[in-house]
């Protein structure tokens, strides 16, 4: 069976972005590969957070990955901390990652430019450091939005160098981005990417959002004047990105049904189509949310993970210990 693996970060609420270009793959990749899905909560550190913030978001997002319909029983779920050979195999792979190469991963370029002052180290090395969650496990697919397709460049580049440099010692891995719904964008901004960070929050549907809540962003949702249900990125960027989250909503509907069932009618019509599928997504993933929330399982699913994936990630790590030269081998 090949193994597929990707994480999220829980900077914030995970928002309908992170279920469409990530979560949702996840949730069926599980069927056919063995899928290993972990939260990030070192990469979360990289920016400022407050811990009670960050306690609560680590553990909706958690609850989410199961309301989504993860299923423990069939993939792996932890903690990135609960394992701490990422952190030990993301310090070797900084040693094998040029400074030239993490000055022009544009999540970095971006907030320096935007002129972020006290940026932290650990944001500048995070792509070595999600190189080490991906190779020890030796993935064949990583699957991910369009956003995180740099990084997971960046990780076979470094996984080559060192299997080139040491021997065999990492399987190199593919991206996985899908082909709709790889950037969902604001709703308020449709050149802007669907954001944790949307400082005004309209422009992001939050999967904990009150249904209502949702509803009102949807239908308030930036268009265009051109008054046709059609799917042109270039020239119709807010009604293409409401056609990908429909689409994505409803099993891969394709677009030319869509245009079909709205032509001739305004856009109102066509918002109210896509509340509805948002809210009925929403309402799912909600009951379920509140079912696991009273729930021990949690807990286990956690601890079994964690486990699951020690095993694997520890060996990995004495590996290329060894082949480094770093450990002593007694005679
Ligand atoms: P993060 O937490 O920013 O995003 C999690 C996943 O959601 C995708 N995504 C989107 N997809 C479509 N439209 C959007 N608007 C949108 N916003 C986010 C992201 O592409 C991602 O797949 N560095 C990673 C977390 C990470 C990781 C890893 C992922 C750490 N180690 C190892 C894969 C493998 C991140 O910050 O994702």
């Amino acid at each position: 069976m090949k193994r597929m693996l990707s994480g999220i970060k829980p900077t914030g609420q995970l928002h309908l972005g992170n279920y469409i270009g990530a979560l949702r793959n996840f949730v069926l990749s599980q069927e056919e590969y063995e899928m290993i899905a972990f939260i990030a909560n070192l990469h979360c550190i990289t920016v400022p957070q407050d811990p009670k913030e960050l306690q609560k978001n680590l553990y909706d997002c958690v609850a989410l990955y199961l309301a989504c319909g993860l299923d423990p029983s069939k993939a792996t779920i932890f903690l990135q901390t609960d394992v701490m050979e990422h952190a030990q195999l993301g310090y070797i792979l900084c040693c094998h990652t040029y400074m030239g190469e993490l000055n022009r991963m544009t999540q970095f370029k971006d907030k320096q430019a935007k002129g972020e002052t006290n940026l932290s180290g650990g944001l500048y090395t995070y792509p070595s450091l999600m190189a080490a969650d991906i190779l020890i496990y030796d993935p064949d697919f990583v699957p991910v939005g369009e956003d995180q397709k740099q990084h997971v460049e960046l990780c076979r580049d470094i996984a080559i160098r060192m299997n080139n440099r040491y021997g065999e010692l990492f399987k190199v891995p593919e991206p996985l981005i899908p082909k709709v719904g790889a950037r969902i964008m604001s709703l308020t901004d449709p050149d802007k990417k669907m954001s944790k960070s949307d400082e005004t929050n309209k422009g992001c549907i939050y999967l904990l959002d009150p249904l209502n809540v949702a509803r009102k962003k949807v239908m308030s949702a930036v268009t265009d004047s051109l008054a046709n249900v059609h799917y042109d990125p270039e020239n119709q960027p807010g009604i293409a990105n409401l056609m990908q989250i429909m689409s994505s909503l409803s099993n891969d509907r394709p677009f030319g049904d869509i245009e079909q069932e709205f032509k001739g009618k305004g856009y109102g019509d066509f918002k109210k189509a896509v509340a509805e599928v948002v809210c009925n997504k929403l309402e799912e993933i909600q009951t379920r949310y509140n079912e696991i929330t009273n729930s021990n399982l949690i807990e286990k699913t956690l601890n079994e993970g964690a486990n699951k994936a020690r095993a694997i990630a520890s060996k990995k790590l004495d590996l290329v210990q060894k082949k480094l030269g770093m450990e002593i081998v007694l005679k």
